[in-house]
Formats: C-alpha cells, sequence, structure tokens
C-alpha cells in the first residue's frame, strides 16, 4: 500500500470509529414504578447508608485502623484543631466545611497565608468520603488515613511539618492522654504522625449521611416524589450509575473524561469542555480522574477539578454529552436535579448512638 493510501485509510478508520461513538442508537428508557426501580437499583451497585454503629462498621471499618469510640472523638477534635497548621489559622473544616456539604463552596482552595490551590483545584466533600476507593482527584491516595498527611504537610493548605505538628499536640496534656488511651491496643501509645492521620481518618469514616434516597431505597415509596423517580430511571438507565455507583453514588474508580468526543472537538486545543484553569490533568496527565462523590451535589458548587463550572444543571449537561453520548433534554436535566436533591442528607450521629448504649 502506497503511503498516501494508508493515511486516507487511517483518517477513515478515524472518522468512522468516532461518527459510529457519536452517533450511536441513543438508549430508549422505560420508567419502572417504585418497587422495580428500588429492586434494580439495589441489584446494580447503588445501596442506603446504614442506619447504625455496628452496620456502620461493616461497611468503613478499616482493619489497619480499628474504629472506637475514644479515637473516632479524638480524630473529631483534631479535624477541627488550627494547631495542626504552620501558622495556627487553618484547620480541615477550613475547606471542607461539615455544616456546608463537606467543602468550601469556592472554585478553588484557599489555605495558608492566602495561597490558592497551585493546580486550582476544587476541594471535594469530605462526606461519605470513606466509601471511596480512592482518594484525591488522581485518586493517589488509598484511604482516609493515608490521604489526610497530604494537607497538613501541603505549603499552599496547612504547611507543617509532620514534625512539629506531633510537638504541637504532645504540648496539650489532654491530646497527650486520649493518644495513650486510644492507640494503647495498637502498640505505639505516644502521639505520632501515623496516629495524628489515623485518629482523623477514624473520624472521616464516621461522616456518613443518610437521606430521602437512602430512605426510598429501604422501602418508602413516598421518600421521594415522581421527578426524583424519574431522575432515578434516567440516572440508571442512561449510565450516569455506571461510573457515579456505590454506597456513595461516586468515588469507586478513576475514569476518562471527556470520554466521547465529537470530531469537531477533536480539533478544539482546549481539553475539557470548561476553561481548563489550572492545567491539571488528571491521573498521569491522562485525563483520568477519581469519579467524584455525588452524595450532597447540590450542596457542593462549584464543580469538577477545578470548580470551573458553577452552574449544577450545566454540570450535568456536560456529563451527559460527554460520558454517556446522549445530550440530556431540559426536562430530562429537571428531572436528575429533582433526584440530586434526594441525596442531600444529614451526617449520622452515630457517636450518639454509641454512648447511648443503643445500636
Ligand atoms: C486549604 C484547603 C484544604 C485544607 C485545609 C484541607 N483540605 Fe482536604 N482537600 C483540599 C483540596 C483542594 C483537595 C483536592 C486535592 C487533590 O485532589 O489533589 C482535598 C482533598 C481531600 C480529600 C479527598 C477527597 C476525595 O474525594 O478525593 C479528603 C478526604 C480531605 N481533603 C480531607 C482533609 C482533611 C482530613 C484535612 C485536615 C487534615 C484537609 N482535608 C485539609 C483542600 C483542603
Ligand atoms: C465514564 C464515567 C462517567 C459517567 C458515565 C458519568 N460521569 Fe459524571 N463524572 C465523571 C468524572 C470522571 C467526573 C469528574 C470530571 C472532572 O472533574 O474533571 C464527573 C463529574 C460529575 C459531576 C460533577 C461532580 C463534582 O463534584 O464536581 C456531576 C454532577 C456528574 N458527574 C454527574 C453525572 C451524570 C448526571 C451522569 C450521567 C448523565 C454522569 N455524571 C455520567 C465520570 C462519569
Amino acid at each position: 500500500m502506497t503511503i498516501p493510501r494508508l493515511i486516507t485509510m487511517t483518517l477513515l478508520a478515524i472518522v468512522i470509529f468516532y461518527s459510529a461513538l457519536w452517533f450511536f442508537p441513543k438508549k430508549e428508557i422505560t420508567y419502572m414504578p417504585d418497587e422495580q426501580l428500588r429492586t434494580y437499583a439495589l441489584s446494580h451497585g447503588l445501596a442506603p447508608v446504614p442506619k447504625h454503629y455496628r452496620d456502620m462498621l461493616k461497611v468503613v471499618d478499616n482493619p489497619e485502623n480499628r474504629l472506637s469510640p475514644a479515637k473516632i472523638a479524638l480524630g473529631k477534635r483534631l479535624y477541627f484543631d488550627p494547631i495542626l497548621s504552620h501558622d495556627k489559622t487553618i484547620s480541615c473544616q477550613n475547606c471542607h466545611l461539615l455544616n456546608e456539604g463537606g467543602d468550601d463552596n469556592l472554585p478553588t482552595a484557599i489555605g495558608f497565608h492566602g495561597l490558592a490551590n497551585p493546580k486550582h483545584l476544587n476541594s471535594p466533600t469530605v462526606l461519605n468520603v470513606a466509601l471511596a476507593k480512592r482518594q484525591f482527584w488522581d485518586g493517589r491516595a488509598k484511604d482516609v488515613e493515608e490521604q489526610a498527611g497530604g494537607p497538613m504537610q501541603a505549603p499552599f493548605e496547612m504547611n507543617i511539618t509532620p514534625d512539629l505538628a506531633v510537638k504541637r499536640v504532645v504540648s496539650v496534656p489532654e491530646y497527650r492522654e486520649a493518644f495513650a488511651k486510644v492507640f494503647a491496643k495498637e502498640g505505639n501509645q505516644s502521639v505520632t504522625f501515623a496516629n495524628i492521620r489515623k485518629a482523623i481518618g477514624a473520624y472521616e469514616r464516621t461522616l456518613l449521611t443518610r437521606s430521602a434516597y437512602d430512605r426510598f431505597l429501604e422501602g418508602d415509596n413516598s421518600a421521594i416524589d415522581d421527578a426524583a423517580k424519574r431522575g432515578l430511571n434516567l440516572f440508571i438507565q442512561k449510565g450516569c450509575k455506571g461510573c457515579h455507583t456505590g454506597m456513595s453514588v461516586g468515588g469507586q474508580s478513576l475514569q476518562h473524561f471527556p470520554l466521547r468526543r465529537s470530531l469537531a472537538d477533536l480539533f478544539k486545543s482546549e481539553p475539557f469542555p470548561f476553561p481548563n484553569i489550572g492545567g491539571f490533568l488528571g491521573q498521569n496527565g491522562d485525563k483520568k480522574f477519581r469519579v467524584p462523590i455525588l452524595r450532597n451535589i447540590t450542596e457542593t458548587a462549584p464543580y469538577f477539578h477545578n470548580g470551573a463550572v458553577k452552574d449544577l444543571r450545566e454540570a450535568i449537561r456536560i456529563m451527559s454529552k460527554y460520558q454517556i453520548g446522549d445530550e440530556f433534554t431540559p426536562e430530562q436535566i429537571d428531572d436528575i436535579v429533582a433526584f440530586f436533591k434526594t441525596l442531600k442528607g444529614e451526617i449520622v450521629p452515630y457517636e450518639l448512638n454509641l454512648t447511648s448504649g443503643a445500636n
């Protein structure tokens, strides 16, 4: 074959491949009645967050960092304590406000001395984050215990060295006592950076939220309205659930974004359908991102890894167009929004269950 012919054939193959992806017949959906919708959801990876401590342990306990009420309480105190930042002004709560969806409502995080995240990364929610299989936008930490060391040391977040963090904590007598008690069974009772990470991680494991969606999955048909049910149908049948899955409705895998691009998009230099502020390109620069958790998504604007999209409807439209190749109509977007509203929850008060002796 001559070279020009080879080039023509290759170009033709590329055109056919992309056209096939783009023009693939749209998936028709049949709206399932309540019982069927619930059964389908439960048998395809979606699940309610447990109400009780014992059931919660089965889901989030870490064999390398066993949960206990005292460890959770210690972690909670550390989570809110600014002494873990160099200038004693910033705690985890600064960027992950527990009463505001677990994030900071800013396009990008602002940390130590007002410094912005150098890659313009958006703070993800900490709510339900222990249900995720990897942590961070590029999935580089395996769990919340490993993750917690990152922000403390990052110069643009809390900017503290492990040694200084330990020194600060040791200087507080109640902390010394609490560490000795909590870690007595684990061999190393002293205040170490690893134990600080473990305590914070233990607390984060309990930051699970329950909402109307959980009550629907548990059998209450009246917990969510018809629009939300249509939205859940769409979410499942159109394939959003393929990536945003599991108890946390996300967080289970790293996925390419954008997955599908039209031929016209191929000639655009922008890697994303929104401004590439910060230049972050995901894991290994491959445009692979840890799929975000969608519980409490109505509370965590702005959206995407660099916070470039303010409007939830626009985020949904982008996803439908680029991830499933089936751009939603405004009515379908309404239904998805109605479904997303049912994911707005309250942190389950597990510690209270414990101290009251109930379970
Ligand atoms: C200055 C703001 C800031 C502070 C302070 C901060 N974080 Fe974050 N957090 C972020 C940003 C931004 C990311 C995303 C970074 C990335 O992916 O590289 C993040 C990511 C996370 C994640 C991963 C979530 C996910 O879904 O992948 C967890 C968990 C987390 N932070 C917990 C904490 C804890 C615990 C502390 C306190 C020790 C803390 N953060 C302090 C801004 C902050
Ligand atoms: C192939 C996997 C995949 C599919 C299918 C998918 N998503 Fe996503 N979704 C992602 C990834 C990856 C991101 C993060 C992209 C980024 O920030 O750059 C994301 C981000 C989002 C966000 C923004 C989350 C945040 O916290 O910033 C929303 C909302 C969302 N998706 C909704 C949907 C909806 C609705 C559908 C179905 C139409 C869908 N997704 C289908 C992988 C997927």
